[in-house]
């Protein structure tokens, strides 16, 4: 050690370095990562890396045990620390060594491991767990979905609890290796590629991968009887669906959807830039819920969305979301409109590509089918609260604010931005506020004007406010009653 004067403090400081310095400063990580909208979810202390989960899943009882080992590096000096977790857990090793562990609150596993952990070290946690997930709840609800042949976990914001310990936000990105066993004759599905399949005892595991950094909740596993098709798109992106063998009527549009996976994301590309991930895809197991969700790599599709046809707008809504929440994820949840507002516009400039509408007309379409006095209107798009996070008017208002956007800065600078936002974040967390100030530096212009008037007035905006409609047309169309609730809604928000 180098000699040197040492102040009064500074020695007080190195005496206590004596004593194990955690002893001195360590506290417990906080039992929520401080979103507002749900401020028990995610943690604190802690960043996680990596999640390596390797699991057995007996359909026919919907028993689900393993072992997740999380790789995490401390943000603090930590006493304890919590996952987010809903099943039973019969043994914790923290860097090895055995530590306690108790449940608190609706989803909290608190963790302490035997000898407190310094701010800024790797630390390896080991939780061997099992249990029946459909018979778990928080809050009241439940998002694991049993189906006739397996299950789902597919749900936002949140449906790691039931499945797999986690640091529950998108704030906190990861790769995962997943690896599951089913009977001989089922399928394991979720996110990346199948790196091998292999079969021993009567069992089958899957080893999927997703080497990118990913949400918890666009985490997936689905387990069923499916058919699985793999392509590579003429843009040389690999390509592997699946699709439950028993769709019934609806197998046929949900292939004829599905499979133009490859196609989409190649067009996607044109707007929104390189295919961000290693693989692409999506399944169709046969729950009986409307949803779609934008699972990273392997979108999950309910059969609903194609019981009348074949839908290729979904589709585009959830592949655009590759981009737009899974590359780029959200900061908090209230930064919602960056997902939704811009799905839904891609799923505009695809109407305009298949001659069905172009972005303006249907922009002009939301402005003028809502009176002044709908609803819709009062659910502000850039913070819509907990409760309308996925109300129609987030999407809709949301997308009608995006060709606002368009008008205001033009063309050029708009599709600068569209396609330069996703370079700028990849892999990251960015917020409302950032894309405004980005598209403002793209652009030469101030925008928060625009930005208050389409995405934070609890009112519709007078047309002379901004550009966003191109022609005030009458408003005959009644209102609609709010329609976002936890359990009905996509069916009407991907309608076809
Ligand atoms: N993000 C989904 C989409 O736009 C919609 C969604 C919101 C959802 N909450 C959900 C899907 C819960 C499934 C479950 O496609
Ligand atoms: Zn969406």
């Amino acid at each position: 050690m180098h000699r040197r004067l040492i102040a009064p403090g500074a020695l007080a400081a190195s005496l206590l370095l004596a004593i194990p310095a955690s002893a001195a400063s360590s506290s417990p990580g906080a039992p929520g990562i401080g979103d507002p909208y749900y401020p028990a979810y995610g943690n604190g202390g802690y960043d996680v890396s990596h999640y390596d989960l390797r699991l057995t899943y007996q359909p026919r009882t919907d028993e689900l045990e393993g072992t997740a080992t999380l790789l995490a590096t401390t943000t603090q000096d930590l006493s304890r620390f919590d996952l987010d977790f809903l099943l039973d857990v019969s043994e914790v090793r923290v860097n090895g060594a055995k530590a306690s562990f108790a449940t608190s609150g609706q989803h909290e596993l608190e963790i302490t491991p035997a000898k407190p952990l310094p701010k800024g070290t790797p630390v390896t946690v080991v939780v061997r767990y099992s249990g029946v997930p459909s018979t778990k709840s928080a809050y009241g609800f439940s998002t694991w979905h049993r189906t006739p042949d397996g299950a789902v976990a597919a749900d936002e914001p949140e449906a790691a609890w039931w499945w797999y310990p986690s640091n529950d936000h998108p704030l906190d990105k990861a790769t995962y290796d997943v690896s599951v066993a089913v009977p001989d004759g089922t399928q394991a599905i979720s996110n990346g590629t199948l790196q091998s399949t292999s079969s021993r005892l009567g069992w089958t595991r899957y080893n999927w991968r997703s080497n990118k950094p990913q949400a918890t909740y666009l985490t997936t596993l689905a387990v069923g009887k499916f058919d699985i098709t793999t392509s590579t798109s003429e843009g040389g992106v690999p390509v592997v669906n699946a699709y439950s063998k028993d769709l019934g009527d609806n197998d046929g549009a949900a292939r004829a959807s599905v499979e133009r996976t490859g196609e989409l994301v190649d067009w996607l590309s044109g707007y929104f830039g390189p295919y961000p991930f290693s693989s692409a895809g999506g399944y169709v197991p046969n729950t009986t819920t409307g949803y779609a969700l934008e699972t990273q790599t392997r979108v999950y599709y309910s059969p609903k969305q194609f019981a009348n046809g074949s839908n290729t707008s979904v589709v585009v809504h959830e592949l655009a979301h590759q981009w737009y929440g899974d590359d780029v994820s959200l900061k908090g949840w209230k930064d919602i409109w960056i997902n939704e507002g811009f799905a839904r516009y891609a799923q505009w400039l695809w109407s305009e590509h298949e001659g069905e509408g172009t972005a303006q007309e249907l922009a002009d379409y939301v402005y003028t089918s809502h009176p002044a006095d709908d609803a819709f209107w009062t659910v502000e798009p850039g913070d819509p609260g907990p409760d309308d996070q996925f109300d129609i008017a987030v999407y809709d208002r949301g997308a009608l604010a995006v060709q606002a956007l368009r008008n205001e800065i033009g063309d050029d600078a708009f599709f600068a931005v569209l396609k330069g936002w996703p370079k700028k974040h990849a892999y990251g967390n960015a917020s409302v506020d950032d894309f405004r100030k980005y598209a403002e530096q793209v652009s030469g212009k101030p925008l928060a004007a625009l930005f208050d008037t389409w995405l934070f007035q609890p009112s519709k905006p007078a047309v002379s406010a901004a550009r966003g409609v191109s022609l005030a047309r009458g408003e005959g169309v009644p209102a609609r009653p709010k329609s976002w609730k936890r359990i009905a809604a996509t069916d009407s928000v991907h309608g076809r």
